[in-house]
């Protein structure tokens, strides 16, 4: 399964790139806003370390809007990926952008129909905001499986890219269900690392390791 991390900030991802385990980006305007400079040389600076794909947003509400908008940010670089609501206009906007050879993120799916539109209009990736469900008492990986169940029934090419992770427990949900990619803020990509006993155990390792040395010298 790919690990993407969700975020606008060039320091955590440089960090989280240099560890070997990143596969791409996510971003939405909410992320990018918190960033200083402009918004267009950030994804490109993004692209750069990363070298896999990297959502970018658009703001427009209305069709032609996102048209305008997606090709710029699809001009970008070849990593980017263009993200659309699954609003009506972002349906269409997919199908258009995607018939262009762009690669469309479909973003902000809460539903197993939502996301079936989103495969027939040929989306690269569909969102489901998994922790958005569970803030509202609605168990939001029972909406991946439903997703991934559906495309393997079609053979849709659409990769389920789970949002909204929260903590490791989605992640590791997600990978058990066979979605394609999960997508994680910087802190939860860092506790997918951590265990107490990996650093109790290690710390037994090296104190072990240095009496012994200091028997034997
Ligand atoms: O980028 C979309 C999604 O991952 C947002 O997550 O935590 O704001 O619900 P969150």
């Amino acid at each position: 399964m790919k690990i993407f991390i969700d975020t606008g900030s060039i320091k955590d991802i440089e960090t989280i790139a240099a560890l070997g385990i990143l596969d791409g980006v996510t971003t939405n305007p909410s992320l990018l806003a918190k960033e200083p400079g402009d918004f267009r040389q950030n994804l490109k600076k993004i692209c750069d370390i990363v070298k896999g794909p990297v959502s970018g947003e658009v703001t427009a509400t209305d069709y032609a809007g996102m048209l305008r908008e997606g090709r710029d940010i699809a001009k970008i670089d070849q990593h980017m990926v263009v993200k659309v609501p699954l609003t009506r206009d972002g349906i269409r906007a997919c199908k258009t952008l995607a018939g262009e050879g762009i690669r469309v993120n479909v973003t902000l799916c809460f539903t197993p129909a939502q996301a079936l539109l989103a495969a027939k209009v040929g989306a690269s990736y569909i969102s489901p905001f998994v922790g958005r469900l569970d803030d509202i008492s609605t168990n939001g990986m029972e909406l991946i499986r439903d997703i991934v169940e559906i495309y393997a029934n079609y053979d849709f090419a659409t990769e389920v890219l789970v949002a909204s992770c929260r903590h490791p427990i989605h992640v590791i949900e997600a990978a058990r269900l066979g979605a394609d990619i999960a997508t994680c803020p910087p802190a939860v990509v860092d506790q997918l690392f951590n265990h107490p006993l990996t650093n109790i155990g290690l710390e037994k390792f090296l104190k072990d390791w240095e009496k012994a040395q200091a028997v034997k010298a």
